[in-house]
């Protein structure tokens, strides 16, 4: 794989200033962000208040600590434009999620936001090891969701040349990649071993295309993945971070010199890590619920978002900004089988770890008794598909969830093709436990 470490020359000074002067910055911008939301959102001012905090209480950057965290059901109950701090005619884009349940959450941005995203999203291009005149194949989702005019506009502020392709049509994603030769593709990452299979389909050595990187994101995903796919295309594999309600992709980014851990873009998004049961503040280092203070988003200010996304806070290593490490999974992912936590991502590692197996799995949730219980369904590998193979695989990767997991599950090995394939954020869990 190429060395693609960019020059310090093509960095944002402050990714790489001092960490008092990122905090003198955060501090000033916090202020300001506090205020905005308070004086401009009638949400944030009741809440504030109810708490008996009011944004002149912010001395510090460690009195956010007082103000009141702001949820998902926040943008629902204020569904569509309640919680937006400008007049409506200053917002010049919506996005919006659909999620599982309940309405749809609803994001704006003025003609400020949306230049700081693109500033954003070019900078953890750049920090992917993508430049100026590189060609960039965008297959996340055009539309409502943030994924494709995010880093659309990215890959245009970078000085880049984007393939708008949007995800689906397989077959065709492939086509162009072998046609233009884009040096980057920007897709998620299950949805990339769906083009993974695409090459082998049309008897493509992946290794042979143009690929030189990969920036995957809006889904969980291991190590263990990272590593199928750089030696699957020979490219670096780089993970990006981001939630419509702080912004969209790019909120956080790895750096390709170093792939340990996303470093966020502190001198807009603040964060904190929690416990998520108690609410308190959490050190660096430790484990707990991920949370989003926007620092100059003027459209949408989030005071304390809680994104139930889990992970840990570690210090700068190639930028002076704070990493988080690889997410382990959100909290509404987490399945509790007597008494052990577990997340798809745990799954994911032991089955990329086992021989014979494909990298594709869905993992069912299904009342045993009154007791919770899962089921993983795998698929065998074309050369290992025989009988003897499939129940070979199937025992090792039982033995590996119950070792190194710590759970009994029930394992379903599959002929090729039998798992369904993901088109762009895939399904991980399957609840099937108020069914029969
Ligand atoms: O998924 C934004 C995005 C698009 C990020 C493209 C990266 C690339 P939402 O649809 O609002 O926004 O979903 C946000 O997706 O809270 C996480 O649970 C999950 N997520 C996003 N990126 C990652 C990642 C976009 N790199 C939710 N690793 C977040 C793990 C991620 N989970």
């Amino acid at each position: 794989m190429k060395d693609l470490t960019p020059n310090k020359a093509d960095l944002d000074p402050i990714e790489i200033a001092s960490i008092d002067e990122i905090r003198e910055l955060q501090l000033r911008r916090m202020k300001w962000s506090l205020r905005h939301a308070y004086d401009n959102v009638a949400m944030y001012k009741q809440r504030f208040d109810a708490a008996g905090v009011h944004p002149d209480d912010l001395i510090t950057l460690a009195d956010l600590a007082k103000f009141p965290f702001t949820y998902k059901n926040d943008l629902r109950d204020n569904y569509p434009f309640g919680l937006f701090a400008v007049p409506k005619n200053q917002i010049i884009r919506l996005h919006a999620s659909s999620g599982t349940t309940g309405k749809a959450t609803v994001v704006g941005y003025t003609k400020g936001d949306i230049d700081n995203w693109a500033d954003l999203m070019a900078r953890s291009l750049r920090a992917s090891g993508l430049r100026r005149g590189d060609m960039i194949h965008n297959a996340y989702g055009y539309g409502l969701f943030t994924g494709g005019l995010g880093a659309h506009y990215g890959i245009e502020r970078l000085g880049a040349t984007v393939v708008p392709m949007g995800g689906g049509q397989t077959e065709k994603q492939v086509g162009l990649i072998t046609d233009f030769r884009p040096d980057g593709i920007m897709v998620t990452p299950s949805y990339m071993l769906n083009i993974l299979e695409q090459f082998h389909k049309q008897g493509l050595d992946p290794r042979d295309s143009s690929l030189s990187v990969g920036v995957f994101g809006a889904e969980p995903w291991t190590n263990a993945m990272r590593l199928e796919v750089e030696a699957a295309f020979d490219m670096h594999a780089v993970d990006i971070y981001g939630l419509s309600e702080i912004m969209g992709p790019g909120v956080a980014n790895e750096c390709v010199e170093t792939k340990d851990g996303l470093h966020i873009w502190e001198d807009h998004f603040y964060p904190e890590i929690i416990n998520p049961e108690t609410g308190e503040v959490v050190e660096d280092g430790e484990i707990g619920e991920l949370v989003f203070t926007t620092l100059t988003k003027e459209g949408l200010p989030m005071v304390r978002y809680r994104t139930r996304d889990l992970t840990r806070l570690l210090p700068g290593t190639a930028r002076t900004m704070r990493r988080m490490e690889k997410i382990t999974g959100r909290s509404d992912d987490m399945i509790i089988l007597r008494g052990v936590n577990v997340f798809p991502t745990q799954i994911e590692e032991q089955v990329m770890a086992t021989g014979g197996l494909a990298p594709y799995y869905q993992i069912e949730r299904y009342k045993a008794g009154r007791m919770d219980a899962m089921r993983v369904f795998v698929e065998a590998m074309p050369d290992a598909a025989d009988e003897l193979s499939k129940t070979a695989a199937s025992r090792m990767l039982t033995k590996r969830i119950k070792d190194i997991v710590g759970v009994s599950t029930e394992i379903f090995v599959g002929d090729p093709g039998s798992v369904a394939r993901s088109q762009g954020k895939a399904v991980r869990v399957i609840d099937n436990r108020g069914k029969g």
